[in-house]
């Protein structure tokens, strides 16, 4: 469904990614890690279209993806959450989801029709819909995350990307979130997932990519990750589970 080809991409004198290649079947959890500054983030920005690639090329769906502006590759079916919450805080939770919905994938929505689309959104990430109308510059940063993701899930993607959905969660949130997760890709969504979490992503991910100062180091189950060696000096320290 996605093939990344070769991607590079500089900032001024930093190389944040380097010629990495890997791609993404669809229906699969494809999970990406490595350590702070591995340009994991950077990764996701140039494949949504935040920035443009120094070089290399990315493949959707059998498209050429690679120069398209954040809109186009959306409405192609690509969306993704930030890292850093993005939303619009004067708008209420069910509005920032409705920007999803009105703007995404679907071609001219009618506005009952993108409201519903919002609404069913909002119940199956499980905000509390007694604060569907609430401004979200009142809401905590756990409601954020939910809302953005309510909104990327409204523009009714093929291919979800998701940038640390579950940093900053407790133990009892986090299960939810992998829970979550699990019935997004029983829908059918496609999902490329960045995550430090160890747990998170050796529960969720069919297969994982290994970034490492902006190089990829390994791809595989996460039983092969688990026991490569390299990622064990390089990034998990020692030695887990999987
Ligand atoms: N907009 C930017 N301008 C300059 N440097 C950036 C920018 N975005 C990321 N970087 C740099 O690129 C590298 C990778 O960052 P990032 O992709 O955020 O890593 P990760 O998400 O894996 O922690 C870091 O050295 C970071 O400082
Ligand atoms: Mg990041």
């Amino acid at each position: 469904m996605l093939s990344i080809q070769e991607v590079s991409k500089h900032f001024g004198g930093i190389t944040a990614i380097k010629d990495v290649s890997f791609s993404i079947e669809q229906g699969k959890i494809v999970g990406l890690v490595g350590p702070n500054g591995a340009g994991k983030s950077t990764l996701l920005n140039v494949i949504s279209g935040v920035y443009l690639p120094s070089s290399g090329s990315i493949i959707f769906d059998g498209l050429d993806i690679t120069d398209l502006s954040p809109d186009k590759v959306c409405k192609h079916g690509i969306a993704k959450t930030f890292q850093l919450v993005q939303s619009f805080p004067e708008l209420t939770a069910i509005q920032n989801v409705l920007v999803g919905a009105v703007f995404g994938n679907s071609d001219k929505i009618g506005m009952l029709e993108a409201r519903e689309k919002a609404e069913k959104n909002l119940e199956f990430i499980g905000y509390p819909m007694n604060k569907m109308n609430y401004p979200v510059k009142n809401l905590t940063v756990v409601e954020l995350k939910r809302i953005q993701l309510a909104r990327a899930l409204a523009t009714e993607p093929k291919l979800l990307l998701l940038d640390e959905v579950t940093t900053g969660l407790n133990p009892k949130e986090s299960n939810d979130a992998i829970s979550l997760i699990q019935k997004i890709r029983e829908s059918g969504i496609t999902i490329l997932i960045v995550e430090h979490v160890m747990k998170v992503i050796m529960n969720v991910s069919d297969n994982i990519v290994v970034l490492h100062h902006g190089e990829k180091i390994a791809e595989g189950t996460p039983y092969e990750i688990a026991n490569d060696e390299k990622v064990i000096t390089s990034y998990l320290g020692k030695k887990i589970d999987a």
